[in-house]
């Protein structure tokens, strides 16, 4: 546990809920493990409220906080600068105070980034599948495009509302779930990025067709629970490399940490960290 006293640097997340979050667990183990002195806590903000946490956090001295939903777009006007990817993709999930001003910045796209890495999947110069258009899909494919990816196959239930988000996108070609037929004709790297298969209703999931698994080379599914998802387990059937969303949950964290602090997390931390979140997550 941390030993608080008058030199803690407080950060924290503020979300509508928050009560479920595990960022706690994960910053304040970094802490603990870097005997760092920092302590880090959940707010519940309310949406009216968005304005005064952050004007409040920057009056009291508050280090860092993380931004959840629904606050990723809102709480944007009210910072005084936003980092180029933040802005790109028009949400803030890490807010840096720091003299006397505050800076917002987007680690969902910086932890993917790194899980990428890690899983070793190469994008560069690559055709990539992306299945989903939500929040997440939007932070997944700003990374991938920032990555040099040769062009992104995003395929999503409403064409509509892909459209909408990544229309001016002349790099993301977008096709409704079927419509990978006719599209998809070598193997690909794959980014999962709806809510379906997710716990508890796991026995789905956004594509079933066997042929289409035929195409994925390798999948990182944004879910992390249930551990193993249902477009996982059809992928992996198939031959593909498959991963969980549970690294990026943490290599966001891990981000986020490093710009609070301005100080890399060691591996040990990392990996203490990715310990207790999957105890956790999947205890049951
Ligand atoms: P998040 O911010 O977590 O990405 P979201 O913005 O609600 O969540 O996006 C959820 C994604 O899951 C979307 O791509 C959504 O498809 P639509 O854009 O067509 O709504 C997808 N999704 C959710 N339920 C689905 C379902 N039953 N079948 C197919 N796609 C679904």
């Amino acid at each position: 546990m941390i030993d608080i006293d008058g030199k803690t640097a407080v950060l924290g997340l503020i979300g509508n809920p928050v009560e479920h979050t595990l960022s706690p667990l994960i910053h304040n183990t970094i802490a603990e493990v870097d005997g760092n002195n920092t302590a880090y806590l959940p707010f519940h903000v309310y949406d009216e409220n968005v304005e005064m946490a952050i004007r409040g956090a920057g009056a009291l001295g508050i280090k860092g906080l993380n931004v959840t939903v629904p606050h990723k777009k809102s709480v944007m006007p009210f910072l005084d600068d936003i980092d180029e990817l933040a802005e790109k993709i028009g949400a803030v999930n890490t807010v840096v105070f720091r003299d006397g001003g505050c800076k917002g910045y987007n680690t969902d796209a910086l932890g993917f980034i790194r899980e990428l890495k890690e899983a070793g999947m190469c994008v560069e110069d690559r055709s990539v599948v992306v299945v989903g258009a939500g929040g997440a899909a939007n932070a997944v494919v700003h990374a991938l495009l920032s990555l040099n990816v040769r062009e992104i196959l995003l395929f999503n239930r409403s064409v509509e509302k892909a459209e909408k988000i990544f229309g001016d996108f002349k790099d993301v070609k977008i096709y409704p779930l079927e419509g990978w037929k006719g599209v998809l004709t070598g193997k690909y790297p794959c980014i999962q990025c709806t809510s379906v298969g997710l716990a508890p209703k796991v026995e789905v999931s956004p594509i079933e067709d066997e042929e289409f698994f035929e195409h994925i080379e390798s999948v990182i599914d944004i879910i992390y629970r249930p551990a193993e998802t249902k477009f996982m387990r059809l992928a992996g059937e198939h031959g593909a490399k498959v991963f969980n969303g549970l690294s990026m949950l943490l290599y966001q964290a891990v981000e986020s940490y490093q710009l609070f602090t301005g100080e890399k997390v060691s591996d040990d931390a990392v990996k203490k960290a990715g310990k207790r979140l999957a105890e956790a997550v999947w205890k049951n």
